[in-house]
């Protein structure tokens, strides 16, 4: 049987502050979430037309019943979803962009350095799919949006603990499985580094798990365009 109770988050986040004992963090939180109130239906028709479009291109990184448009970001870079024009598109990403920004500076970047969405797409898992796990490369941020779950069983993204090969060292139970489960309902966002490992659990139930993606990228000092 799967120890799930090694993997769960919180279980593993024993940082809570009303202990006798207080935690120090060495370094700013590598993954923070955020609420947007406002994914409609406006994003999923936008997905939808975007999931015809690329029916036929091929992501191994997708398996099960899924769908994924991160083909289309490549082969036509005009038809990702953060280049419409709509409102509810242009609304979201002015909202998004000061949260962006935010993690940026409690990451430590210059409060000046441009950035800009380089690419996007829409993941979609029905039941059985699942995304592999994956890096997004050099991109220094990733904003993944859960524009809709239907279900709580839909499946949850993972992260690889990056202090894994460290703290292996320790032996205790935190340190003997490198995944961590990350609850994840309709509405949240997850930012987080390009570098960072992460997968999907397996959807177990019916119903739709659409995620939009953005990868950000930086622009030189100074130019503001
Ligand atoms: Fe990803």
């Amino acid at each position: 049987m799967k120890e799930k109770w090694l993997e769960m988050y919180p279980y593993y986040l024993k940082d809570k502050t009303d202990g006798m004992v207080v935690p120090i963090h060495l370094n700013n939180p590598i993954v923070w979430k955020c609420q947007y109130k406002d994914f409609d239906t406006k994003f999923v028709e936008c997905a939808d037309k975007l999931f015809e479009q690329g029916a036929k291109l091929p992501n191994p990184l997708e398996i099960g019943k899924s769908k994924s448009t991160a083909p289309i970001s490549i082969n036509k870079p005009d038809n990702q979803p953060h280049n419409l024009k709509d409102n509810f598109m242009k609304n979201f990403l002015n909202w998004i962009n000061p949260r962006v920004r935010e993690v940026m500076n409690r990451w430590t970047y210059h409060p000046d350095l441009p950035f800009y969405i380089e690419r996007s797409w829409f993941n979609e898992h029905n039941k059985t799919g699942e995304t592999l796990e994956h890096t997004h490369g050099a991109t220094p941020i990733v904003v993944s949006c859960y524009i809709r779950k239907d279900h709580e069983d839909m499946g949850n993204i993972m992260f690889r603990d990056p202090m894994f090969q460290t703290r292996a060292h320790e032996d205790n139970l935190q340190s003997h499985y490198p995944w961590r489960i990350i609850p994840v309902e309709q509405n949240d966002i997850l930012i987080f580094p390009g570098w960072l490992e992460h997968k999907t659990e397996p959807s177990q139930a019916i119903g739709r798990r659409i995620c939009l993606t953005l990868n950000y990228n930086f622009k030189s000092m100074g130019d503001k365009k």
